[in-house]
């Protein structure tokens, strides 16, 4: 059965829903009007239990099939929160926050999963009990940890949990996933190379860390081209380099800083100890000292086998068997949904979001046209994994 019935009416109220969330993104763990429009809507659908503030600004809505006698309990979690970047779509209904746009589409996936929780509130055609899950801070806040941290698993008796996220430049209509890791950790790394200043012209008099940064920058790619499996993904990016006020001096010092993203927790671990050893050494080798910082990110998101079946399944049912690619290339962005798959099996899918602009772009925008596809998915995911 392709996507729900109900969804032509369903699908211009979840549009309107999106465009609204769309016109007034919040960021990180401030989005209070976001959350409160979340835990209205949810209200007006008559769902069993609405808690707000779990992991401080997360809403949690548990709805119950007609029957429970199976003791199923489906967790499916939808993102918040927005970005620092001024759009430039254009759009009627384009971000009124200066500075501050919906640029990853979670408005969209606010709006499908509202979209389900007001169908399946209104039909509970299923035996068990869903919990949908909406959390603030995705984009670096690590605001689903926080959600876990604050209990979400145990207080709501959550069993497996599910996530979404659009993909653009995949058609409309499809979906994509992979048993195992499908993004990758994010971590950053913050280097100060400390030589000593002199005079541009006696460099034999001062430690350069202008080239010492250099050697650096050099040396870290090895990690990835010589100590690092070919088959095994691993990136490292320095993205960020600072040094020196005039053409005539030699600083004192220079800063490097970059990101390291694995697939592999092994691999991520062996990578951030080598980067760290390495810039030291050859700091040193120079005469210079190195100051450096490491920041944990998210780990790995890592899907269980079962799950990403059962979520193939479901996404058949509403796409197509032929719509639905089982072993996409994982990606090496970073995803905190990671965090809720750490506590409790699950899967997490891509779907298609049609030839638009990409995510984290000015220009992007969610494509209204999934809508359905992806509120159908939520749906069929109540019906199909606690059937009645
Ligand atoms: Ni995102």
């Amino acid at each position: 059965m392709p996507v729900v019935n109900q969804m032509a009416e369903l699908q211009d109220e979840i549009t309107e829903w999106r465009r609204t969330i769309h016109a007034n993104p919040e960021l990180n763990y401030d989005v209070h009007e976001t959350a409160t429009l979340v835990a209205t809507k949810l209200e007006e659908f008559g769902c069993d239990e609405i808690v707000t503030g779990v992991g401080r600004t997360g809403v949690v809505g548990v709805i119950h099939g007609k029957d429970q006698s199976s003791g199923k309990v489906v967790g499916m979690r939808a993102d918040m929160d927005a970005l620092p970047i001024t759009e430039a779509t254009g759009k009627p209904y384009a971000s009124r926050n200066s500075g501050l746009m919906h640029a990853c589409g979670h408005d969209g996936h606010t709006a499908m999963l509202l979209g389900a929780a007001k169908y399946l509130s209104e039909t509970r055609n299923f035996d068990g009990t869903t919990v949908v899950i909406f959390q603030p801070a995705e984009e670096g806040g690590a605001g689903g940890r926080a959600m876990v941290e604050d209990g979400l698993m145990e207080r709501f008796n959550i069993q497996e949990v599910y996530g979404l996220h659009n993909y653009p430049g995949m058609p409309v209509g499809e979906f994509a996933i992979r048993s195992g890791p499908v993004m990758a950790s994010t971590d950053e790394f913050f280097i100060t190379v400390k030589g000593k200043g002199s005079h541009a012209a006696w460099p034999h008099l001062g430690v350069d860390p202008v080239m010492i940064a250099a050697q650096v920058i050099t040396g870290l790619q090895t990690i990835v081209s010589r100590n690092t499996d070919p088959l095994d993904q691993l990136v490292i990016s320095i993205t960020m380099m600072e040094a020196g006020t005039a053409t005539n001096i030699i600083p004192d010092t220079a800063k490097l800083s970059g990101t390291i993203r694995s697939l592999n927790p092994e691999t991520r671990n062996d990578t951030i100890e080598r980067v760290e050893k390495m810039a030291r050494a050859i700091c040193e080798s120079y005469g210079a000292d190195a100051s450096i910082k490491m920041v944990s990110g998210y780990p790995p998101t890592v899907n269980h086998e079962i799950q990403t079946g059962q979520a193939k399944a479901i996404a058949e049912q509403v796409a197509g068997e032929d719509r639905v690619d089982g072993n996409v290339s994982p990606v090496m962005g970073g995803e905190d949904f990671a965090y809720m798959m750490n506590a409790r099996p699950g899967a997490f899918i891509f779907m298609g979001n049609g030839e638009t602009a990409s995510l984290h772009h000015a220009e992007y925008d969610f494509n209204d046209e999934a809508i359905p596809y992806g509120t159908s998915y939520w749906i069929r995911m109540a019906e199909t994994l606690m059937p009645a």
